[in-house]
């Protein structure tokens, strides 16, 4: 074997200690930018809904983790994610290559504010995101526990082009054609997705739409009222801070693990 021929094959590092090394069983590409993949869950892991967990891959003796929202609901038997290929990122540069039979590493505890825990009981719950700020309310929208506590669940989504809404439109799609999870979120899951730059829908970023009332108006609905509604916020940070200001304006106070309020923020994924 000549010296070009070793430095091409990967070099087999071992797992960390105290981490799980899961199977992928599926990766699915939405855009360039965009991807979703499966995996196999570890046997006695357990999450909330909305929860994220760091992740990271058998590249390195210390591998780079990040945070990760797990988007599938905590009854699946696999652990579905929503990824941007980050050009150049630590870990999306190689993560984005994965393919089905590979392994990917996970910390064993998960954690996060997205959870029905941090709110107080409510009837409407909204869920605001913009890009892979979707992946931690695909997990919550297919939670049976998100039917039992709200009559009402309405998920937006906004992003930069028409295509980068496709993971979250196919989501919908889904919940709506299988038989077990129609049963409890027909009727009560609507979404509301527009794409700001680029599009046949060309739509307007949801702070917009929630200031000027077209929100509501497209989903034939009252406005936000802290009285009945309770939100869930994850997107960029510059999202995250003016979409919780107009909450804060309209009467919401933001809730916590331990002190459950009328919102809650994931800040743990922006930079
Ligand atoms: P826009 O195209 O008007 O900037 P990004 O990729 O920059 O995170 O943006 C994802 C989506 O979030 C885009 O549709 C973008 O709209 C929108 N967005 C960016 N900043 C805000 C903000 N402060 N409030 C609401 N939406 C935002």
């Amino acid at each position: 074997m000549n010296s070009l021929a070793l430095q091409d094959e990967p070099k087999a590092f071992p797992i960390p200690a105290g981490v799980f090394a899961e199977t992928v069983t599926k990766v699915t590409h939405y855009t360039d930018r965009l991807f979703a993949f499966r995996m196999t869950r570890p046997a006695g892991f357990r999450f909330r809904s909305g929860e994220f967990v760091m992740i990271g891959l058998p590249n390195a003796e210390k591998p780079v983790f990040r945070a990760y929202s797990i988007a599938s609901p905590a009854w699946d038997e696999e652990l579905e994610f929503f990824s941007i290929k980050v050009p150049g990122g630590p870990l999306t540069e190689h993560l984005q290559k994965i393919a089905a039979g590979d392994t990917v590493l996970m910390r064993k505890k998960s954690t996060g504010t997205l959870v029905h825990d941090a709110l107080v009981p409510g009837k409407r719950l909204f869920l605001f995101s913009t890009g892979t700020g979707i992946a931690p309310f695909a997990s919550v929208i297919r939670d049976p526990e998100t039917y039992d506590k709200f009559e009402e669940v309405y998920l937006t989504q906004t992003c930069r082009e028409e295509a980068e809404l496709a993971y979250g439109k196919a989501l919908v799609a889904e919940i709506e054609a299988d038989e077990l999870m129609s049963e409890f979120a027909a009727g009560k899951l609507k979404l509301h997705s527009s794409a700001t730059r680029e599009g046949a829908a060309r739509g307007e970023r949801v702070t917009t739409l929630i200031e000027t009332g077209k929100l509501y108006a497209d989903l034939g609905i009252s406005a936000l009222d802290p009285a009945t509604d309770r939100a869930m916020i994850c997107g960029s940070m510059a999202m995250l801070r003016e979409t919780e200001s107009l909450l804060k304006a309209r009467g919401f106070e933001e809730g916590a693990n331990n002190k459950p309020g009328t919102y809650v923020v994931e800040r743990s994924f922006v930079d």
